[in-house]
């Protein structure tokens, strides 16, 4: 039993050391952590339990036969985040690039499976050369494996990939399914096709780097989430996300403590300016209402004429979906209408509250909007609002003009409660442009055309640009002060707190994609 024992510690050993101590170093050296150092940080301490240690690839090709590692690449299992059941996958660089082989793919599907099974979280650690070349089409069909599960997997439970060094190819497809993409900067990357072949294909010479790495992933394109600043606090970002989640679609988010005090909020009343036209930050608006400090900002530096995130409110987790008047004036365009689309399709399917504050002067006009789709694009977001069935409250604090109005989860798409500020301005179309059009004859046949505009356009803000006309109609439920804005969430959320909605029976829907 004895010689039992060393045979199976020398095994543990060997699995431990992956690639071997020249390799661990040389990921130490570019200032990466190691699969199994991440998962140290990344679970509760003494949590984790390994899966699949002992798992080597059946490849016979091209040598490989003779250079067998304990795991193959991959190091897998389940543990805890704060005490909460999570399924994990973390890629090992130090064997063979942590490339994907058939058998570095089992195991991964065998996580996820265990995932589905028992409603937890997945969450994976990239960090791979890509599909291992040696193995071929097996490989492939590995990868399709994976992606298969996560779209199985997507909306039953929240999947969470952090990209910690190269993710190329097609491999990118199974964190592009995923909930959250979050990128390390200068030390990941993703694209479909690295700089070699654009260069070749197209003639632009640009690194890695600029091509797919976290500021371009976070900023331009949109598909990193965050972009985190090393690896700590990458993981750091995923612990904090998870604890505003439920562990699946038929679970509650988790209820932090929460003690009832005054709930007054003043300084509320002073963030809107006396020009409508003057710019404020609506993330003043934001931390005004929150919990203290509980905001996590989703997508922080793409689409920012948009702020979307996750908050706690009285302890209960929300997910906020708020105009930006300090950027591009709040307008909706294509990039924050699917921004913000996909973030209240998480919310909604993991049974997160949704509170969305509205300041929007309409959508984005010109040929470059249109030409790109700004009307299928923008009816994601009016089509992800439409379909939500979790509580949805809506807090109109300035403009809510034209269709952006209806689509920023107003009444009539099926918000349940809709509060305005007194200084809200709910009309089709801003005073000036309602002038220029209604009283065009009137005002060109005036003596001082000027004056007769500024006089018109002081007639409609009169009559349209309040909350009066929508509050009459119903269509907003209270005006309130806004210093009251917390307070009236906090008991309207508690009286939302069972609401039961269901969907027409379908298949399912066919979102404008
Ligand atoms: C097998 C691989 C590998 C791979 C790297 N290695 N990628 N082994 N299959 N895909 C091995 C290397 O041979 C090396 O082994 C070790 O991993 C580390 O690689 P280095 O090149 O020394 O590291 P580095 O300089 O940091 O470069 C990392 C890299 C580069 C940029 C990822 O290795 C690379 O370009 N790899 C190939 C990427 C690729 O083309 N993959 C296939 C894409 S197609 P030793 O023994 O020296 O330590 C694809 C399709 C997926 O993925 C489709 C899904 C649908």
């Amino acid at each position: 039993m004895k010689d039992k024992s060393k045979q199976l510690q020398a095994k543990i050993d060997a699995a431990l050391l992956g690639g071997g101590q020249k390799r661990i170093d040389a990921q130490h050296a570019k200032g990466k952590l190691t699969a199994r150092e991440r998962l140290h940080f990344l679970l509760d301490e003494g949590s984790f339990e390994e899966i699949g240690m002992f798992v080597t690839h059946r490849s016979n090709e091209f040598g490989l036969e003779k250079e067998k590692y304990l795991g193959d690449g991959v190091v897998t299992g389940y543990g805890r985040i704060n005490g909460r059941l999570v399924y994990v996958f973390s890629q090992d660089f130090t064997v063979f690039g942590g490339s994907l082989s058939e058998t570095h793919a089992e195991k991964i599907c065998r996580v996820m499976d265990l995932a589905m099974k028992n409603g937890a979280p997945v969450i994976g650690l990239n960090d791979s050369g890509g599909a291992r070349i040696q193995e071929g089409v097996v490989s492939l069909g590995g990868y399709a494996d994976i992606f298969y599960r996560n779209t199985l997997a997507s909306g039953v439970i929240p999947q969470i990939s952090a990209i910690m060094g190269p993710c190329a190819g097609g491999s990118v497809y199974s964190p592009a399914i995923t909930d959250f993409i979050l990128m390390v900067e200068n030390s990941s990357y993703m694209f479909v096709t690295g700089p070699n072949v654009v260069k070749t294909v197209t003639h632009e010479e640009v690194t890695a780097e600029e091509l797919g790495g976290a500021a371009a992933h976070s900023s331009k394109s949109g598909v990193t989430h965050f972009a985190c600043t090393n690896e700590i606090d990458c993981i750091h970002t995923i612990r904090s996300l998870v604890s505003y989640m439920p562990q699946n679609c038929e679970d509650e988010a988790p209820v932090l403590a929460y003690e009832p005090a005054d709930e007054k909020r003043p300084q509320l009343g002073q963030l809107i300016p006396a020009n409508p036209n003057q710019p404020y930050d609506m993330r003043e608006v934001i931390s005004g209402i929150i919990d203290e400090g509980s905001f996590l900002e989703v997508h922080k530096n793409f689409a920012e004429n948009i702020v979307v995130g996750f908050a706690r409110l009285a302890g209960r987790s929300i997910g906020i979906v708020a105009n930006q008047p300090a950027v591009l004036a709040g307008v909706l365009d294509i990039d924050s209408s699917t921004k913000a689309g996909r973030f209240v399709r998480f919310c909604d399917a993991f049974n997160i509250p949704l509170l969305v504050l509205v300041d929007v002067p309409g959508f984005l006009p010109g040929t470059d909007q249109e030409w790109n789709a700004i009307i299928t694009n923008g009816a994601k977001l009016l089509y992800a609002f439409s379909e939500a069935t979790v509580p949805r409250i809506t807090v109109i604090t300035r403009k809510a003009y034209g269709g952006a109005y209806d689509v920023m989860n107003s009444k009539h798409i099926g918000a349940d409660m809709n509060y305005a500020w007194p200084s809200a301005e709910i009309a089709v179309m801003g005073p000036k442009g309602a002038a220029e059009i209604i009283f065009k004859n009137e005002i060109a046949a005036a003596k001082d055309p000027a004056a007769k505009l500024n006089e018109k356009v002081e007639e409609y803000t009169a009559h349209f640009a309040n909350p009066w006309r929508a509050a009459e109609r119903g269509f907003i439920d209270e005006v309130i002060d806004p210093a009251d804005t917390r307070e009236k969430l906090i008991a309207a959320y508690e009286m939302l707190k069972n609401k039961a909605d269901k969907l027409p029976r379908k298949k399912h829907g066919n979102i404008p994609l």
